[in-house]
């Protein structure tokens, strides 16, 4: 379906207001695609109707539907089984001393989608009773996405949601075949929360992050709206905690506000101000 520049802009704007995200010339064709149950449900056929539509006053409805169409959710449990092998091996048990004290931590998901990023930290978690044994795992994941957020919420999965990412061993052992779907344990769920909510908004509740997942969420910024968002991100990690973004996804000429971790994996560290001020002295662009 041909998606003339007028229709594309409309929409690209509406998303760009909402989420930050840019429809960019090279993702056009995502308008028909992602949009064609939304046309049905309508009674449409064409793309310049919905942009009718949706200059039409008070369609705040339609736009929240156009928006949670043209967002991409996709995920799956242990998304790059080898990142959560250097938190399970590397990350988390360096928490663990620099939080003997308080056996407490506080772990962001952040554009956790349906919640699969969350809950395979519980599980990692789960699957290391003696370690975190007394300990308060808080892990809060959030989403823009009001729909991805209300299924995060359910811990309900189908069985196509199920087989991707996990074994038979984790399965069974974390989740519980119910009419509706596999329904995770109580003990994983207990250690997650969920919200709605931009990550270019204020961070959530309690504000400050041992460890900060943020894993292809901020592909489809723009430059500057990255820049805000490791702004954001940096206000809330712990000045010794750790942000894991996705594979092949970086910091490096984006934000002076993080650094590479020795454990790569796409993990970075809060950088210092002392060592930002010579950054920004030799690259001004990251100023
Ligand atoms: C591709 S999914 C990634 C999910 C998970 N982090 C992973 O790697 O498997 C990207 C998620 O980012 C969310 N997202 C996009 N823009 C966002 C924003 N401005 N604030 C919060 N979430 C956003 C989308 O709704 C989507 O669920």
């Amino acid at each position: 379906m041909a998606v003339n520049d007028a229709s594309h802009r409309i929409i690209g704007d509406l998303l760009t207001r909402k989420t930050g995200q840019q429809l960019t010339e090279g993702r056009r064709w995502r308008i028909s695609t992602a949009l064609g149950g939304l046309f049905r449900e309508l009674g449409i056929d064409n793309v310049d109707q919905l942009a009718c539509l949706l200059g039409r006053p008070g369609e705040h409805h339609l736009a929240t539907k156009v928006v949670e169409a043209l967002l991409n959710n996709e995920t799956y449990f242990f998304r790059d089984h080898a990142y959560f092998s250097v938190l399970a091996d590397q990350v988390l048990p360096e928490l663990a001393l620099k939080r003997k004290n308080t056996r407490r931590l506080a772990i962001w998901s952040a554009g956790c989608s349906t919640g699969q990023e969350a809950l395979s930290l519980a599980m990692t978690f789960a699957e290391q009773p003696g370690r975190w044994q007394d300990w308060h795992i808080d892990i809060i994941g959030t989403d823009i996405s009001g729909k991805a957020v209300a299924t995060a919420k359910t811990g309900c999965y189908s069985q196509f949601e199920i087989q991707r990412g996990i074994g038979v061993a984790q399965m069974l052992n974390f989740f519980s075949e119910t009419p509706r779907g596999w329904q995770a344990a109580d003990r994983i769920c207990a250690m997650t929360r969920f919200q709605q909510r931009n990550v270019l908004d204020c961070p959530p509740s309690p504000g400050r992050f041992d460890l900060i997942l943020c894993r292809n969420v901020l592909l489809y910024f723009d430059p500057e709206t990255r820049r805000r968002a490791f702004d954001r991100l940096a206000s809330a990690t712990a000045r010794d905690g750790f942000l894991m973004m996705g594979a092949g996804e970086t910091v490096h000429g984006q934000t002076d506000r993080f650094e590479a971790a020795e454990y790569g994996s796409s993990l970075y560290v809060p950088r210092s101000e002392a060592v930002r001020v010579r950054t920004r002295s030799e690259n001004p662009a990251l100023a």
